[in-house]
């Protein structure tokens, strides 16, 4: 037992010389996490962050262009075919309106989110690349789901830098579980290889304790991430929405996302890893737990107030105090209380 544990101790030092684990051995270490184990794997992930970007932590201005939805994901709040959500598409204009807002507030980078074609391809090329040439200092990130890949180019071509799309779960019949039968894990992954291909910072992720995740799935997660490289990962707990199919179940916990975050920090050191709003959401300090175990990115929303509420992608969902982008103040202050900086950058990946 004792030999065991002092084995994930040394697992941990081995992931922060470089080493590159297989599936059975993160699995191993999914396994063994302990207070005490993550405590240690997250001062080892803060070293590692502070070694390529000090203690800056980059800001992005999230924009949720709208929540119509084609697509029927099982545990998200804005499915098409969740009735009880109240649909809304942001128009050019308001987009806009929104940069104009966020950058006054000091951010440099935006992020277009939104439901899954509720703005058409040629919407978003438009409004890129009025973003890029009212904004040249900036970057635009797009997180719009899935699309062919002549359509990326166009979005690419249009001015857009960096593409989000988390993958959800890297094995494909836990992806089955997840999602109806009209969406494919094959397409997920043809989506995410032509978006980095292309030339976006391609970010991809998950959640932590969705229904039917083992740890053996996280091992698979973790396993792709050293793969697939990508410039940025997403992961948040996962947390149920109570009309959808997953309402009732239990949210992840917020122990093994923070110690999930320390792990991706070793396995990608330079990586783009930002402290989510599940993670705020699940935990009154949880975006700050989540910078300390490793994570360098906050993404505040910039979204009009008035259709902030609508874009619930899960119960609770925080969308005012220091999640908002106008309380910046706030947010910067209980980041510099534990010893990071808030900086206006674009905030680009370290290579
Ligand atoms: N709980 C946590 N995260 C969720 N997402 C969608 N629904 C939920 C939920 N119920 C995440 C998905 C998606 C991202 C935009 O939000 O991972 O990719």
């Amino acid at each position: 037992m004792l030999q065991a544990m002092n084995d994930s101790f040394k697992v941990i030092d081995a992931l922060a010389d470089g080493e590159k684990l297989d599936v059975l051995q993160y699995q191993t270490l999914i396994e063994a996490m302990t207070p005490e184990l993550a405590g240690y794997a997250a001062d080892i992930a803060d070293k590692v962050r502070r070694k390529i970007y000090g203690t800056d932590v980059y800001i992005r201005g999230l924009i949720e262009v709208g929540n119509v939805c084609r697509n029927d994901c099982f545990y998200c709040g804005i499915r098409k075919s969740n009735s009880m959500c109240e649909r809304y598409v942001l128009a050019n204009e308001t987009i806009l309106n929104c940069c104009a807002e966020g950058y006054k507030l000091g951010f440099r980078t935006f992020v277009m989110q939104g439901g899954e074609g509720a703005m058409s391809v040629d919407a978003v090329c438009d409004t890129v690349s009025q973003i890029r040439r009212e904004y040249p200092d900036c970057a635009v990130t797009l997180s719009l789901g899935e699309y062919s890949r002549d359509d990326y180019v166009r979005m690419f071509n249009a001015g857009a830098d960096r593409y989000l799309l988390r993958h959800e779960t890297a094995d494909k019949e836990h992806y089955l579980k997840l999602h109806p039968a009209s969406m494919s894990f094959d397409n997920r992954m043809r989506c995410l290889h032509d978006l980095k291909d292309i030339g976006f910072r391609t970010g991809c992720g998950f959640m932590v304790g969705s229904p039917f995740q083992t740890s053996f799935t996280l091992a698979e997660d973790l396993a792709f991430i050293g793969k697939f490289d990508p410039d940025m990962c997403g992961i948040g707990p996962f947390i149920p929405q109570k009309d959808t199919p997953f309402g009732k179940f239990s949210a992840g916990s917020v122990q093994q996302t923070l110690f999930l975050l320390s792990l991706i920090r070793l396995i990608k050191p330079n990586i783009l890893l930002p402290a989510t709003t599940a993670l705020g959401t699940l935990s009154p300090n949880g975006r700050e737990l989540g910078i300390k175990a490793g994570a360098n990115v906050v993404m505040p929303n910039l979204s009009p107030l008035s259709e902030r509420r609508k874009y619930a992608l899960y119960d609770n969902k925080l969308s005012t105090g220091t999640e908002s982008a106008q309380s910046l103040a706030l947010l910067k202050e209980s980041v510099k209380n534990i010893g990071y900086k808030i900086v206006t950058a674009r905030g680009d990946i370290k290579k």
